[in-house]
Parts: C-alpha cells; structure tokens; sequence
C-alpha cells in the first residue's frame, strides 16, 4: 500500500537546547487518519512543523507521497493541507478572502477559488459567516476557517494540529464527520489531539510520543491491547486509550 508519509529517524534540536524529537520514525498510510498523540511538549507541533517546512530538521528524513521534504518542497507542499495549533490569519479579513487569498498562494485564480470556498465554507457551517470579519468568529469558527483554508488547495495530506480544540461537543462531532467524510474521499489526514476519545474514534493508525520518542505505535486495536486490565491508582478512570495513554507517557 502507498504511503502519505513516512519519517526516519528524526530529530530536532532547538537553539537553546531541547532535545524536541530523539529519533521519531513513523509511517502514516495513504487514505486513512493516523492520531499522533502525546502530552504537552511531546514533540507533536515540532513533527508537523518538520513536514510542512515551518521548521529546520537536524537530522533524519521526511517523504511526502514518495518525495523528499527538503529536497523538493515546492512539489511537497502542494499536496499539503496544514491546520496549525495557533489561530493565524489576519482577523481584519474575512472568511472568503482568506480562502481566496490563500488559493493564489497556490496559483489558482480567483474564478476557480471563489465557488470551491463558497463550498468549503458551506460543507463548515460558516457560509453565513463569508463577508463578516475573521476577528467576529467564535473559536469554534475560526477553528473551521483554518480547516477550509488548508482543504482549499485540494490536497492529498491534511494534517490538523489540535483542530478541535475549544470546540464545544455538538461541533466537535459534526467535524468528526466531516473529517471520515474527507477520508472516504480518498485524503489521508494527520491529526494530534488531547481528546482521547476522539482519536479513538477516528484513527486507523495511533502513535503516542512522549518527550521526543515514540512510545507507543500501531493500530488502534493493537495499542488499545497494551490494556492490561488493571484500574488506574489514582481513581480517574478514563477510556481504555486513556488508560494506556496515562501509563505511557506519566513521569512517575
Ligand atoms: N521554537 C522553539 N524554540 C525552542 N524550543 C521549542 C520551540 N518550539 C518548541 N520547542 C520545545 O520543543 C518541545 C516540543 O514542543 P512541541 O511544540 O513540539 O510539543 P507538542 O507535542 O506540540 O505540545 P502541545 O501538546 O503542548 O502542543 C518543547 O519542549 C518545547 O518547549
Ligand atoms: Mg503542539
């Protein structure tokens, strides 16, 4: 089966010091979504930031359906769709123009952008939304914003940085089907995610960093197996992928 990405051996130093990533090797299969899951400061933006060019590697290799990140970055980042962690377009323009503006990043013009952001923001829920200023979005909404933005290109690989983060429960579902719908579409989707649950019910694929090493790696079926059965000692008693999770990545 064809690969979306694969990495080797990666690692990133920061100016400053930090290990952030000490030799991560994934691999995400073409069509499905793949969670990489991990806790605050695992290394989960760095990786992304490594894919997508935003950030220097120090070693290692990442190939984009067979092409090589830093050696052809152009042709990569067509077929890149990325939703950042952080809220980042300009909040004085609105919904329509940033996916339009965005599209001209991308050389398609403005009479092919114009009807395929008409739809994205339909598909999300924000048409209403189109001429009013990005700063009058809720979070949910702007949130839904990033994700039209980076579909907006059409690309093959859409990684989503902690998409539904704020996002209140009603939403967050609706996205969850939107989400299965892409993929049945035939794109493959990266996500990392705090909500357990969530990737629990998207994901083919898992992996669990914790402090810049995988720990943890394989189908959700097979990671969900590394339960071993026994109750958590403190008392909070999660899902099962929870539980794991915990077990993993706790400092103790
Ligand atoms: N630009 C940077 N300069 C220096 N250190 C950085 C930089 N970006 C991230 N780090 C460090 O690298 C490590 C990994 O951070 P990263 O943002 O990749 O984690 P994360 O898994 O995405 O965490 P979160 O779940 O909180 O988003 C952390 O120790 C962080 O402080
Ligand atoms: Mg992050």
């Amino acid at each position: 089966m064809e690969n979306a990405l694969v990495i080797t051996d990666l690692k990133k130093r920061y100016a400053g010091g930090t290990e952030a990533l000490k030799g991560v090797s994934l691999t995400v299969p073409a069509g499905e979504l793949f969670a990489l899951l991990g806790p605050n400061g695992a290394g989960k933006t760095t990786i992304i930031g490594i894919i997508t060019g935003l950030v220097a590697k120090t070693e290692g290799r990442v190939e984009v359906f067979g092409i090589d990140v830093e050696k052809e970055p152009e042709r990569a980042r067509t077929m890149i769709g990325l939703c950042g962690q952080e809220i980042n377009f300009d909040p004085w323009m609105k919904p329509l123009d940033i996916l339009v503006n965005q599209a001209g990043y991308y050389g398609i013009p403005r009479s092919a952008a114009i009807p395929r952001a008409e739809k994205l923001l339909e598909d999300l829920g924000l048409a209403d939304k189109r001429d009013q200023i990005g700063f009058r979005l809720s979070g949910g909404m702007k949130r839904r914003l990033m994700i039209a933005r980076a579909l907006i290109h059409q690309p093959k690989f859409l990684i989503l940085d902690e998409p539904t983060a704020g996002v209140d429960v009603e939403l967050r579902r609706s996205m969850w089907d939107y989400l299965t719908a892409l993929t049945k579409e035939g794109i493959t989707i990266l996500l990392t995610t705090h909500y357990l649950e969530e990737a629990e019910r998207l994901a083919k694929h898992v992996a669990i960093i914790n402090k810049g090493e995988i720990v943890a790696k394989g189908t959700m079926e097979e990671i969900l197996a590394l339960h071993d059965g026994s109750s958590p000692k403190d008392g909070y008693g999660g899902g099962k992928l929870e539980e794991v999770f915990v077990k993993l990545t706790s400092n103790s």
